[in-house]
């Protein structure tokens, strides 16, 4: 076997973006492009992983952590870029991948394939994932010969009409075997439409040095090239798509799958019912047997079996939900614990709370979590029951089986078992309403 290093590219400004984000920091499900390529390729076991940054870029070096930065000084194209990775590749021996920071939807099986096709000759000194995507844009064309070998790759800016007329691409993506990759890079030059270093131009470099040259072809569902927002709702849309399939194939229900939206570390169980138009916000584990009714939105996260959610409810980070715990319409539940069998079924505020097993939370219930200032924690016993419209200031505890009044406002703690009600005495006056209607009847005539 031979060693595998990868090179991810990331230093480019990404100015067709109109950002002030570094383009590989914009996500995709929820994650930044880069980390997609980062996790595709951990599963090579990879002896480096190397992402070439622009000087500056420490939003990207963390996103990134622990993998390699190297810096490349100024964007003057990417193959200077690679150059800039080369210092970390001295001594390495093997095959480098590299990679687009702005391609992120390969997957690892393709990049395998690119791997075999490169020891599947040593004369093979570069193998470049190519693809014929439906609109062949200003992507790269790649030029081969009556072999399917290939012989130069020429970029849309410096292509004639005829070359322009090529449907097959270059993703970018490339298998470079290291015993040539210094003499390839330390050959390419500037002169050309853009007045740029281009990686791509180590093919024509390669085959002039007697080095062969292949083209394995790809998907372009994988080989997207996202340069400006028009192609990340794109590669959004194909993430998704695939996203869905997953949770299907596992055993989930989506009533209508292109309504629900997943992120990338979303994890359903088996028999989870998702209704339409619901979406998971990155952190979420639903537990088997689950229903998450329509129009719910969920983040950081976890329900437990056969609980119910939705519709129109929002689950923030923090909401941990037990074992058939009811989350109703109009629900907001954020860093709160609800155990098993709790029930908040209507139009209520719990957050900074923990709500203990079979309590029922009447509608239009809230914890009154914040003075301002600080946050304060509810905690409401087992078995408790909070009658409609209470506010509970916190901190406040409620205890096991205590019954709230409708309609209360709680700022001391209650016993276990016990009534609490906080409410005006009522007053009702015998026939008012008729005698004031009457009254009101006379002056109007
Ligand atoms: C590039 C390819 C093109 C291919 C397309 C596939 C070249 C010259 N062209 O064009 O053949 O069809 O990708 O999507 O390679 N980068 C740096 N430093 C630089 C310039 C770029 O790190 O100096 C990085 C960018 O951050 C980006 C990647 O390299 O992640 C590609 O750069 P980009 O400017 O998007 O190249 P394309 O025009 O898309
Ligand atoms: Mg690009």
């Amino acid at each position: 076997m031979t060693a595998i290093a990868t090179v991810i590219l990331a230093a480019g400004a990404g100015s067709r973006m109109k950002s002030k984000m570094p383009k590989v920091l914009h996500q995709i499900a929820g994650r930044a492009m880069v980390s997609h390529l980062l996790d595709t390729v951990s599963t090579l076991n990879a002896t480096k992983n190397i992402v070439v940054v622009a000087p500056g870029m420490d939003d990207v070096r963390a996103e990134v952590a622990p993998a390699q930065t190297a810096v490349q000084k100024e964007a003057l194209g990417t193959g200077h870029a690679v150059a800039a990775a080369l210092p970390d590749l001295e001594g390495f021996v093997g095959d480098i991948l590299v990679l687009y920071g702005d391609t992120p939807l390969i997957t690892a099986e393709t990049l395998r394939t690119m791997i075999e096709a490169r020891r599947a000759s040593t004369g093979n000194a570069v193998v470049v994932l190519g693809f014929e995507p439906e609109d062949p844009l200003e992507y790269g064309r790649l030029v081969t010969n009556e072999a399917g070998d290939l012989e130069a790759i020429v970029e849309f800016a410096d292509a004639t009409d005829k070359e322009k007329s090529v449907r097959l691409c270059n993703s970018g993506v490339m298998a470079i075997s290291s015993e040539h990759i210094e003499g390839l890079i330390s050959a390419v030059g500037n002169e050309n439409a853009k007045g740029e270093y281009y990686l791509t131009d180590i093919v024509s470099i390669a085959r002039s040095k007697g080095l062969t040259c292949k083209v394995v072809k790809g998907q372009e569902t994988e080989l997207l090239g996202v340069n400006n927002r028009v192609q990340l709702a794109e590669a959004e849309e194909i993430a998704q798509e695939r996203w869905r399939k997953q949770a299907m194939t596992q055993g989930a229900t989506l009533i209508d799958p292109k309504s629900v939206f997943f992120s990338h570390d979303t994890i359903l169980g088996q028999d989870v019912v998702v209704e339409p138009n619901v979406f998971f916000g990155p952190g979420v584990t639903i537990s088997d047997g689950v229903r998450i009714k329509a129009f719910s939105h969920i983040e950081g996260a976890t329900v437990g079996v056969k609980s119910q959610v939705g519709p129109y409810a929002r689950l923030r980070p923090g909401a941990a939900l037990g074992e058939k715990v009811k989350v109703g319409n109009f629900v907001e539940v954020k860093k709160a614990s609800l155990d098993d069998g709790a029930k908040v079924s209507h139009l209520s505020y719990i957050g900074d709370a923990y709500v203990g097993a079979q309590a029922n939370i009447g509608a239009g219930t809230i914890t009154c979590n914040y003075d301002g200032y600080d946050k304060a924690k509810t905690v409401i016993g087992a078995g408790a029951f909070v009658g409609s419209n209470t506010a509970l200031v916190a901190p406040v505890k409620i205890g096991d089986g205590a019954i709230i009044g409708a309609g209360s406002t709680v700022t001391k703690e209650v016993a276990p078992d016990a009534l609490m009600v906080e409410r005006a005495s009522e007053t009702q006056k015998a026939g008012w309403a008729k005698r004031f209607r009457a009254m009101k009847a006379r002056l109007k005539k």
